[in-house]
C-alpha cells in the first residue's frame, strides 16, 4: 500500500490520455455555457428548502449571515478549483488534481468520497424533486399517495423517474444537456428574482428584530446530533447566537454545491485554461449575490418563528396574500431542482469515468459511444445507482453527508495547489491563486472548520464510507491500477520514467 501512495501520475499523462481517441469526449462549451451550467447546479434545494429551515432552527433572520460565511468558504476554495482547473484540464475534477499531487491512494479516496457529493446530492435532490411535484400535485387537487412520492415515500416513483430521465439526457450528448440547462437556469433566475424584487415591497422592519436571536443554551441538539465542535471542546449546546450562525452556515453550505464541478467538465470546454475560471468563480459569485438577497427578503416578509420548512420561499408569499406568487415559485423550484439533479450526475460520471480510464475501476466502463460522444456505460451505472438510492432510502439527515464529503474534497484540494506549486512550478498557469501558501492554508482551515459544524453522527457514516473506499482500493486498484508496477504505461511515459530513473539524483 505505502508505494501505492507515492505513486503520482504526471500532469502530461493526465493530458495526454485526453487525447486518446476512443476515450476523447466532444469540446464544445463555452465560458457562459459552464456559468449556465454552475448556476444550474447551484441554486436548488438549498435556498429552495434549508433557508427556512436553517432561519427557523439555527440562526434566525442572520441566516444571511450564514450564506455569507458559506459563500466564503466557497470562494477560497473556488480560487484554488480555478488554479487546478486552468493547470490540468482533464475530467475528474478534484479526483485529476489530488493524482497529480497527493498520489494514487488519496486520489482514490477522493474519488470515492466525491460519490457522497455526487451521487449521493443528486439523490438527496431527486427525493427533493419528488416532495415539490406532489406539493403541486396536491395545489391542483390530484396529490399521489405518500406511499409512492414525497420524503417517507416506500418507493419513491417520480424521484426514480426524474433520475432515469436525466440519465437519459445525459448520454445522448452534453450539448443537449447544456441547452435544456439553459432553459431550466434561465426560468430558474426569473423565479429567484421575482422572489426578491416582489417581495422587497411585503418586508416588515419588524421581522429583523432581533436580527441575532439570543442563544439558547440547553435547547439544542445533544450527543451524536449535536455539531462535532460541540462534542469534542465541550460547548453548551445551543441553537441561535454565533453558535447557531455557524451550524447555519455548516448546512447552507449544501447550496453552494456544485461550483466544483464545474471543474468535471474540463475536457468538454474548448478553452479551458481561460474558460475554466470564469466559470467557476462567475457562477459562485452570481449565487451568493442572489443568496443573500432571497433570504434577506424572505425573513423580512414573514417571522423567523413562522417560516415553513419544506416550502419556505412559496410559503412567505402564500402568508403575505400572494397565492398566485406561491404556485409560480413552486414550477420554478421543481424546474430548478431537475437541473441540479441532471449536472450532479454528469459531474459523478465524469469523475468515474476519469477513474475507471487510469484502472482504479474496470477499464472497460471508460467507453465513449461513437455516435454521441459520451461516456454511456459509466452515466447508466450512475444513473442507476441514483434512482435506486432516490427511490428506496428516505434521505433525510444523510444529506449532511453529501456536506462533509464536499467540504472533504475542498480541503484536499486546497492543500493540493501548495504542493503542485511546490513539486511543479514549471507549469503554465492561466489562473494564480494569489497569495500563496497564505490563501490555500486558510481555505482548508475554514472548510475544517464547517465540517467541524456539522453533527458528530455525520463524521460517524463518513468514517465508515471511506473505511469501505479503502477496501476496496486495497482489493482491486492498487494491483489493476494503470500505473502500477508492469502497468500498461503508453511507450512514451515508460521512456520518460526510464530516464528520469537513470539520471543521477541531484
Ligand atoms: N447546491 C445544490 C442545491 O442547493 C446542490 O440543491
Amino acid at each position: 500500500m505505502a508505494a501505492s501512495t507515492r505513486r503520482i501520475k504526471s500532469v502530461e499523462d493526465s493530458i495526454r490520455d485526453t487525447e486518446e481517441p476512443e476515450h476523447q469526449l466532444r469540446r464544445n462549451l463555452s465560458a457562459l455555457d459552464l456559468t449556465v451550467f454552475g448556476v444550474g447546479v447551484i441554486i436548488g434545494t438549498g435556498i429552495f428548502v434549508l433557508t427556512g429551515v436553517v432561519a427557523k432552527t439555527d440562526a434566525g433572520p442572520a441566516v444571511a449571515i450564514s450564506f455569507v460565511i458559506a459563500g466564503v468558504v466557497c470562494g477560497l476554495a473556488a480560487l484554488c478549483y480555478a488554479e487546478f482547473a486552468s493547470t490540468v484540464p482533464v475530467a475528474g475534477s478534484a479526483y485529476t488534481f489530488s493524482y497529480a499531487t497527493l498520489g494514487e491512494f488519496i486520489a482514490w479516496i477522493i474519488g470515492w468520497d466525491l460519490i457522497l457529493e455526487l451521487a449521493l446530492g443528486a439523490a438527496t435532490v431527486s427525493v427533493g424533486w419528488s416532495g415539490y411535484l406532489n406539493q403541486l400535485l396536491g395545489d391542483l387537487g390530484i396529490p399521489l399517495p405518500t406511499s409512492i412520492a414525497g420524503e417517507t415515500a416506500t418507493v419513491n416513483i417520480p424521484a426514480i423517474v426524474i433520475a432515469l430521465v436525466m440519465t437519459g439526457v445525459l448520454i445522448l450528448g452534453i450539448k443537449l444537456s447544456s441547452r435544456v440547462t439553459s432553459v431550466i437556469v434561465a426560468i430558474k433566475i426569473v423565479i429567484v428574482l421575482l422572489v426578491i424584487v416582489v417581495g422587497i415591497f411585503y418586508v416588515k422592519a419588524a421581522n429583523y428584530t432581533p436580527f441575532v436571536p439570543p442563544a439558547k443554551g440547553g435547547a439544542g441538539e445533544t450527543g451524536l446530533t449535536a455539531p462535532l465542535i460541540q462534542s469534542l471542546f465541550g460547548f453548551t449546546p445551543s441553537t441561535f447566537g454565533v453558535g447557531g450562525i455557524l451550524a447555519g452556515a455548516a448546512i447552507v453550505f449544501f447550496a453552494f454545491i456544485g461550483f466544483d464541478i464545474v471543474a468535471t467538465a474540463a475536457e468538454e470546454t474548448k478553452d479551458p485554461k481561460r474558460d475554466l475560471p470564469r466559470g467557476i468563480i462567475g457562477s459562485l459569485v452570481i449565487c451568493t449575490l442572489l443568496y443573500v438577497a432571497v433570504s434577506l427578503v424572505v425573513v423580512g416578509m414573514q417571522k423567523y418563528t413562522q417560516l415553513s420548512t419544506t416550502a419556505p420561499l412559496a410559503d412567505a408569499f402564500r402568508s403575505v396574500g400572494l397565492p398566485f406568487f406561491s404556485g409560480v415559485i413552486s414550477v420554478g423550484a421543481l424546474a430548478g431542482l431537475t437541473s441540479v439533479v441532471m449536472i450532479l450526475m454528469l459531474g459523478q460520471s465524469r469523475v468515474l469515468f476519469a477513474m475507471s480510464r487510469d484502472h482504479l475501476l474496470p477499464p472497460g466502463l471508460a467507453a465513449v459511444h461513437p455516435r454521441w460522444g459520451t461516456p454511456y456505460k459509466i452515466t447508466i451505472i450512475t444513473g442507476i445507482i441514483v434512482a435506486v438510492l432516490a427511490g428506496f432510502i428516505p434521505l433525510g439527515t444523510l444529506a449532511e453527508l453529501v456536506n462533509i464529503g464536499t467540504l472533504f474534497a475542498f480541503v484536499l484540494v486546497s492543500i493540493g495547489v501548495i504542493i503542485l506549486r511546490r513539486t511543479r512550478p514549471d507549469l503554465p498557469r492561466p489562473f494564480r491563486v494569489p497569495l500563496v501558501p497564505v490563501l490555500p492554508i486558510l481555505s482548508a482551515l475554514a472548510s475544517l472548520y464547517l465540517m467541524l459544524n456539522l453533527p458528530a453522527e455525520t463524521w460517524i457514516r463518513f468514517a465508515v464510507w471511506m473505511v469501505i473506499g479503502v477496501v476496496l482500493y486495497a482489493a482491486y486498484g492498487r494491483r489493476r491500477s494503470r500505473l502500477a508496477a508492469g502497468g500498461a504505461l503508453d511507450p512514451a511515459t515508460a521512456a520518460q520514467r526510464e530516464s528520469a530513473r537513470a539520471r543521477p539524483a541531484d
